[in-house]
């Protein structure tokens, strides 16, 4: 049998690829109306920050993360040998960490800074079991806003996030808009605490991995799907009976900005998130339609101590990350088709093998000024070669014989309206230089530019 993709991982085809690009370049345009910057960082990482940064006790990290070992060291651990942390790489399995990271690294928030706003698209990679909407390669688009701790900063995120879904089709209604706060390092461990106590007090209803959870993170809990634990978890402690002073007046701001924008929004106090960074707010995005089991197409929050959680100087951060896959599911929901992606504006025919060398040289010069020109590479007649030139989509056809290379007039067929128009090709070439083919400044000249509109025939 042939061989097949790995499971949990798909192949983005040429139409879903452009319109993943599509989709990055309008989130990309979107968010830098905000301000925000790409930003690109290493696939792999040294295991040790998400150990750190996302914490040892998520599944993210005790369950799903790759971890990349060289053949040396693969070599070095099968004979007994210990190989340094330093060594140690895992695939990146979100986003936030690396970015982190990297901002200390090249200290892209100066003390007394403006906010560094980056945007960031790939793909992440998470070692779970596969599922409609659950990748074990899966792509993101995140943005982090690192410097700033006053909620218009959560409250803007979450807008513009709005925005975005928006803009690329998905339907308002359609999305639920989930928010909560984890609180801060004064009061969480309070309220960990209360939940810890809470379970302890129902250990006999609990299922195995709850049993575990109370003891390293019992928070998670609140995130269990098993039925029992659900049913009991909607009387558990709530973090809103909790939050201290602070806290509270932050999470109030955050909801009157959102009111402001007339953006609605559930408050969801058993919303805790599966990453360990967060403080304060937390929010997700949820459609319920179509998209299957997993219905988060995006979700973040605030994250004030994982900067020095990695090694910098104490500075808050927020940011949130969508995942493309389950937008795509959502936006098909919503009727969304890919468009068929035309591969050719000009087909250059030719009559007979004489004519391939002009041919192939005038297809050259025509794509040197931006356009999409194709020629038959596989020695079809005059006849299939229109066929083809049909199927690729071409609105023109140049049919090159001796006599148009010799006469230098060569006859362009409108596939659209059927209608030809003789060019002169000296005119052309003029025309083409004119343009100047200049590589790495997108099209240079249009068809109609070179080949009139044929709308005066
Ligand atoms: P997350 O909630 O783990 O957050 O992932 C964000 C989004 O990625 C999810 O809402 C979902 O749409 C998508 N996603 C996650 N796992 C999968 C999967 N296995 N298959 C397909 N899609 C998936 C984060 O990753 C945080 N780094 C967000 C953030 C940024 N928080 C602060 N800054």
């Amino acid at each position: 049998m042939a061989l097949q993709a790995p499971v949990g991982t798909s192949d983005l085809l040429p139409e879903e690829s452009l319109f993943w690009d599509k989709f990055k370049k309008t989130a990309f345009e979107v968010f830098g109306r905000y301000g925000y910057l790409p930003i690109e960082t290493p696939l792999i990482e040294r295991t040790d920050l998400f150990v750190r940064g996302i914490g040892e006790a998520t599944d993210v990290v005790s369950k799903e993360m790759y971890t990349a070992i060289s053949g040396e060291n693969l070599k070095t651990l099968i004979g007994g040998g210990h190989i340094k942390s330093s060594s140690r790489l895992s695939l990146r399995p979100e986003g936030t960490a690396g970015v982190v990271r990297a901002a200390v690294q090249h200290d892209l928030v100066p003390q007394g800074a403006a906010p560094a706003k980056l945007v960031y698209a790939g793909p992440m990679f998470r070692a779970e079991r596969p599922q409609q909407g659950r990748k074990r390669q899966f792509n993101q688009v995140g943005i982090e806003c690192l410097g700033a701790e006053a909620p218009s900063v959560d409250a803007e995120g979450i807008i513009m996030l709005m925005r975005f879904f928006e803009t690329i089709g998905i339907p308002y209604q359609s999305m639920h808009l989930l928010i909560n706060s984890m609180g801060c390092e004064h009061c969480r461990p309070v309220f960990r605490e209360a939940v810890h106590d809470f379970l302890a007090a129902h250990v006999d209803e609990l299922c195995d991995d709850c049993k575990h959870r109370m003891e390293t993170n019992p928070l998670r809990a609140f995130d269990c799907k098993n039925e029992h634990c659900l049913a009991l978890m909607a009387s558990a402690p709530r973090i809103t009976d909790y939050l201290c002073e602070e806290c509270k007046e932050h999470y109030e701001t955050v909801k009157s900005y959102l009111n402001a924008a007339d953006i609605t929004y559930i408050e969801d106090t058993t919303l805790v998130r599966g990453l360990d960074y967060y403080t304060r707010t937390v929010f997700e995005v949820q459609v319920p339609e179509g998209t299957g089991a997993q219905t988060a197409i995006g979700g973040g929050g605030r994250y004030d101590k994982l900067v020095e959680e990695v090694g910098g100087r104490p500075t808050p951060g927020f940011g949130f990350a969508l995942g493309y896959e389950r937008c795509v599911l959502a936006l098909q929901a919503a009727g969304l088709e890919f468009l068929k992606p035309q591969r050719c504006e000009i087909f250059i025919a030719c009559v007979d093998d004489s004519t391939r060398a002009a041919a192939f040289k005038m297809v050259q010069g025509l794509r040197d000024v931006g356009l999409k020109a194709e020629l038959d590479h596989q020695g079809r007649s005059l006849k299939s070669q229109f066929k083809l030139a049909d199927k690729l989509g071409a609105r023109l056809v140049a049919t090159l014989g001796p006599e148009e290379v010799e006469s230098g007039i060569i006859t362009v067929r409108n596939m659209v309206n059927h209608r030809e128009r003789k060019v002169d090709w000296a005119k052309m070439k003029a025309l083409l230089l004119h343009f100047g083919g200049k590589p790495f400044e997108g099209t240079v000249a249009t068809a109609a530019e070179i080949f009139g509109t044929f709308d005066e025939e």
